[in-house]
Formats: C-alpha cells, structure tokens, sequence
C-alpha cells in the first residue's frame, strides 16, 4: 500500500531513546514530522507485554511501527498486531548490527540474503493495509555497496515495500559495536542519489550523518525524504522549524519554552500513572543547548530529576536557569 502522508523528513527509531515519552515531546515540536518507535522484534510482539512495548498515544500520528525478525509468519502475525494498534506505517529492520540481532539472523544480516527479507516483506504486506517499508544499510562487512544495495532494494520493491529508507554506510558485523557501526563505516549520500535516480517512481529516503535541516533540504532535491536520529535526539530544538522549512506551514510552538509548557501536562499524566520524571527528561537534556544557562539546566536534570519523588517544580527550576534568548556563541 502507499504511504498516505509524507515521508519528506522522519526521526529515526532509536532503542532506548525513541520511546513512547520522547515521541510525544517530539510530535509537540513538529505537527509533520514522521516518528519512528525503537525497534521492537516479532516475538516481543507476539508473546511479551505488548501495550507496554508497542502502546502508543493518539497525538503522535503519523507513527510507524520498525518490527525486527526474518521468519516471515511472526512478522506478518506482528505486523498486523501493530497494523490493529492504529500505527500508519509498519518498517522493517534491515539495518541494525548488533550481536543479539545477528544471532536471530536478522538486521542488516538480512542484507545478505534479499530473497529471506523479500519474503518477510511479502508476508507483512499481504497481512496488513498499512503500507510496509524497510530500513537497510548500504552493505554490510566486504560487500560491494552499490551491488548489494540496488540488489537488496530490487527484491524488497518487488516483494511490496512502499518505500525503502536507507542509512547511508556499511555495517561491519564482525569486529565493530553498534555505536562504532554509527560511526566509523564512512557515509555514502551519492549511492543513495543514485539509487533514487534508478527508481523515480519508489520513494526512498536518505538517512545517516544528517546534522542540520539546511543539509536535509540539500539531499531533498535529490531523495523523497530525510530521516534524522542523533541530530535529532540531541539537539530537539532543530524539530521546531521542520513544519516551516520542510513543509512550509507554521510551526506548532514559537520556541521550545512553549514547547515545553505543553508537554508539562503529559509529565503529570506520567507522574500520576507512577512513572518518574527522570523517564521523561532524559528526553530534554538535549533542548537549549547554545543558551546560556543550558548547562545548568543539563545538571539540575541529571542530579535532581533522577530522585525518587521528584516532581514538575524540578523542570521548572531547571528551565529557570536558561535565558530566553539565544546566544551568538555556545556557553
Ligand atoms: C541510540 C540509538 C539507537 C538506535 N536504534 C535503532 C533501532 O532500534 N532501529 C534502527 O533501525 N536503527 C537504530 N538506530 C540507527 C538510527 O536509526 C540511524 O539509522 C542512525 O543513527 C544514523 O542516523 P543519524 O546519523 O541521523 O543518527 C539507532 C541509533 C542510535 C543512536
């Protein structure tokens, strides 16, 4: 199926930090933006606590759900689980290099063997209407990139991806950490052109070492869409001008203190329900930085929002701190 909204600019899924608490700060940023959850495998969907992992709220449309696995029945029973939870796109992990990914033979392993993540794509489409993308590397260990990746990319197409969203290097599967495979294989945009220019008519979206939105608009003449992770998670600010920049609508808040006012009551629902401030704060660390101030903030975050008990009057002090106005030079 297509995909009914914009894929223009996404936040990539990130284990740990794109969380259902993140996604909700993030989606009050920008109104457009597509959101991604962490990744969340087959099994975990099928037989863990499925509200707790892949829950979400009504205001963080347009949502997808990034499911990890290679055995073609679970995805599709997964996917329409998350097809069933309202989520409007349902993306399926190619890319992620960790040991505990390869050893279920899934992730960017998968780039090795595009007719098994073909079939697995296959399978979750003819299981849900929601349109089923994939997340893939270039290549991974000594593959050639531009081989393994028009390879890989002309068998999930076939199979019924709505569009194929690329982070832009190799993995190394052997030898390297997932943060080292973030960083250390280097980036290749061009290949990512190239293979849009071989597929006009299949959206596909460029991702990896994005760090501003002047560099995603770059990339937008010659790819569908942009998807930002760390730049993203550690800098939110950047999200505020996503609605006017890329989409040219006004942006939902002035600045990322009325941002932050509207996300107080999402904090005291948390709060209400047990959950802790520090579970929605650690999302924040990031917002402010280059305001005087921002580094009081950090740490009035870092050491009192952690404490057992500790409420929004914590927020508001560490907001205090910062000055409204931006400075011309980072503290
Ligand atoms: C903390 C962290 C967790 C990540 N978890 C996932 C994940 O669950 N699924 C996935 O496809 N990629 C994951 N990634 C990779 C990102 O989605 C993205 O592809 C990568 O960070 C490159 O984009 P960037 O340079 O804009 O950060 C993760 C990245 C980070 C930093």
């Amino acid at each position: 199926m297509q995909l009914s909204s914009s894929v223009r600019f996404s936040v990539a899924p990130m284990m740990d930090w794109t969380d259902r608490r993140c996604r909700s700060f993030h989606r009050l940023l920008t109104r457009r933006a597509r959101l991604y959850t962490e990744m969340a495998t087959a099994d975990a969907v099928l037989f863990g606590p499925r509200e707790r992992l892949i829950g979400f709220d009504e205001a963080q449309h347009p949502l997808a759900l990034q499911l990890g696995g290679s055995d073609p029945g679970r995805l599709a029973a997964a996917a329409r689980i998350g097809a069933d939870f309202g989520y409007d796109e349902i993306n399926f992990n190619c890319g992620c290099p960790s040991d505990r990914v390869q050893s279920g033979r899934f992730g960017a392993c998968l780039m090795r063997e595009p007719g098994l993540a073909a079939e697995c794509v296959a399978a979750m489409a003819a299981a849900v209407e929601a349109p089923v993308t994939v997340k893939c590397r270039i290549g991974v260990d000594g593959q050639a990139p531009r081989e393994a990746l028009f390879a890989f990319a002309a068998a999930v197409k076939a199979a019924g991806a709505a569009a194929l969203i690329v982070h832009a290097r190799r993995a190394w599967l052997a030898g390297l950490s997932p943060k080292d495979n973030r960083t250390i294989p280097p980036l290749d945009h061009a290949l990512v052109h190239a293979l849009k220019s071989a597929h006009p008519g299949w959206p596909i979206v460029l991702n990896g070492g994005v760090a501003s939105l002047e560099e995603a608009r770059e990339h937008l003449a010659r790819v569908d869409g942009v998807m930002l992770g760390r730049a993203a998670y550690q800098n939110p600010e950047l999200l505020i001008a996503v609605d006017p920049e890329i989409f040219g609508e006004r942006a939902p808040f002035a600045d990322p203190f009325a941002a932050l006012e509207a996300f107080r009551p999402v904090i005291a629902q948390g709060l209400e329900r047990g959950e802790r401030l520090h579970d929605f704060t650690r999302h924040l660390h990031g917002l402010f930085t280059g305001r005087p101030g921002a580094r009081r903030y950090r740490q009035i975050l870092a050491t009192e929002a952690v404490r057992r008990g500790a409420g929004l009057e914590v927020l508001r002090a560490a907001v205090a701190a910062v000055a409204r106005e931006p400075a011309l030079a980072a503290e």
